[in-house]
C-alpha cells in the first residue's frame, strides 16, 4: 500500500584515523589476540584522537551520507544524534553536527538509549517524518566510548571502538523505506551495564562497568523477540529478508541471534572483526559498509537490531 514513509535515501560513516589491533592492544592490557577473537570475534578497533570527537565524527559521516543522498546540507529539517559519548553534557552533540554541517534553524537533538540508541533515533526520526514534522533527516548514532573505558579492566576494555555512521531520511509516498520498528527498556536491568559517573551524581564523566555474562544471555533473548515482532509488525516473514544488520557487540551474539531466527550467516552483515562494539555507530557503520561494497541494494528487505544498557533494545524493518 503506498503511504507516506521514511525512505533511507543515503548512507556514510566515519572511522578514527588510529586503528589498533588485538595484539597492539595486548602491549598495553593483560590480554591475547587468541582470547579477544575466540570470545568476541573482534580483531580491530578505531581509537580516536583529541582532536576527533562524537560531534566531528558524526559530521564526516553526515556529509558521506548527504552525498551518496545527492543532497545538501541544506536540505535538512531534522537531526537526530544517538550517543551515550556527547562532547559536552550540554548542549546536544546534534547541534554541533548541525553547525559543522553550516546550516541552522532546523531541529537538532540526542538521544541516549546507548548500543540501541541509533534504533531509537531511527524510529523518533521516521515517525516525525511521517507525522508531517519532517520531510527530511540526518539520523546519526556516534560514539567515542574510548573516554569512557576503564584501560585496566580487560573485561571491557578491548570490546568498545569509536566510530560514526548516519543515513539521511527522506519522506515519500510508495512502499519503500521504514515499515516498522519496536522499541523496548527494562530499567532494573540498570546495573548490569552502566557508567559509574555522570553530571547529576558523581559530577564526573564516569567509566564503563558491565556484568558481561548477564548481557550476554539477555541480548540473545531480547533480539531474537524484538526482531519477530518488528517482522511481524511489517508483515513479512523472516525468510522474506535479504540483510540483517545487527548491533555489532559480538560475533557469537549475532550468530546466536540469527539462529534462533532460522536465518542463514549469510545474510548477515559482520564488521564487529574489523570495529569491535562501537554502541550507537555499530548499525549505522555496518549498513554504510554494506551499501558501498554492494551488498545492499535499493528494494532489499533489512532488519536493523540493538540491544545495550539500560537495559534498552529494538528492531527495525526496512524496504531500502
Ligand atoms: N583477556 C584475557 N582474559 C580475559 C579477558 C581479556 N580481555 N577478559 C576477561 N578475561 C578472563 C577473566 O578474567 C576470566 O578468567 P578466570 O576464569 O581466570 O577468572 C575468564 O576470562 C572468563 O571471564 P568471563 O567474563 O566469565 O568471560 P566470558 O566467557 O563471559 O566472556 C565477554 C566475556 C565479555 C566476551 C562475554 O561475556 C560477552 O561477550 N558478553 C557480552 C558483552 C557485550 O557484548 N556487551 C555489550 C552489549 S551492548
Amino acid at each position: 500500500m503506498s503511504q507516506r514513509r521514511a525512505v533511507i535515501a543515503g548512507t556514510g560513516s566515519a572511522l578514527p584515523r588510529t586503528r589498533v589491533s588485538n595484539e597492539e592492544l595486548a602491549r598495553r592490557v593483560d590480554t591475547s589476540d587468541a582470547w579477544i577473537t575466540e570470545r568476541t570475534g573482534i580483531k580491530f578497533r578505531h581509537i580516536a584522537e583529541p582532536d576527533e570527537t562524537t560531534a566531528t565524527l558524526a559530521a564526516e559521516a553526515c556529509r558521506k551520507a548527504l552525498e551518496a543522498a545527492d543532497m545538501d546540507a541544506g536540505d535538512i529539517d531534522l537531526i537526530v544524534l544517538a550517543t551515550a559519548t556527547p562532547d559536552n553534557t550540554f548542549p546536544a552533540s546534534a547541534t554541533k553536527v548541525q553547525d559543522l554541517l553550516g546550516i541552522s534553524g532546523c531541529a537538532a537533538f540526542d538521544v541516549a538509549a546507548v548500543c540501541s540508541g541509533f534504533l531509537y533515533a531511527l524510529s523518533v526520526a521516521e515517525s516525525m517524518i511521517r507525522a508531517h514534522s519532517a520531510n527530511k533527516a540526518l539520523v546519526i548514532g556516534s560514539e567515542t566510548f574510548s573516554r569512557i573505558l576503564d584501560w585496566e579492566d580487560r573485561g571491557t576494555c578491548v570490546l568498545f571502538g569509536d566510530g560514526a555512521g548516519a543515513v539521511v531520511l527522506k519522506a515519500e509516498e510508495g512502499t519503500r523505506g521504514v515499515l516498522a520498528t519496536r522499541l523496548h527498556a527494562a530499567g532494573r536491568h540498570g546495573e548490569m551495564l552502566y557508567v559509574d559517573g555522570g553530571p547529576s551524581t558523581t559530577g564526573t564523566v564516569g567509566k564503563l562497568r558491565m556484568k558481561g555474562r548477564e548481557v550476554f544471555r539477555h541480548a540473545v533473548v531480547n533480539l531474537a523477540e524484538v526482531m519477530h515482532e518488528t517482522l511481524a509488525a511489517a508483515g513479512v516473514a523472516a525468510e522474506d529478508v535479504d540483510w540483517v544488520v545487527p548491533h555489532q557487540a559480538n560475533a557469537r551474539i549475532i550468530d546466536a541471534t540469527v539462529r534462533k531466527l532460522g536465518l542463514p550467516p549469510e545474510k548477515v552483515v559482520m564488521t564487529v572483526d574489523r570495529h569491535a562494539n562501537t554502541s550507537a555507530a555499530s548499525v549505522p557503520l555496518a549498513l554504510d559498509v554494506a551499501v558501498r561494497d554492494g551488498r545492499i541494494g535499493r528494494g532489499d528487505l533489512i532488519v536493523l537490531e540493538a540491544m545495550g544498557g539500560g537495559f534498552t533494545w529494538g528492531a527495525a524493518v526496512v524496504r531500502f
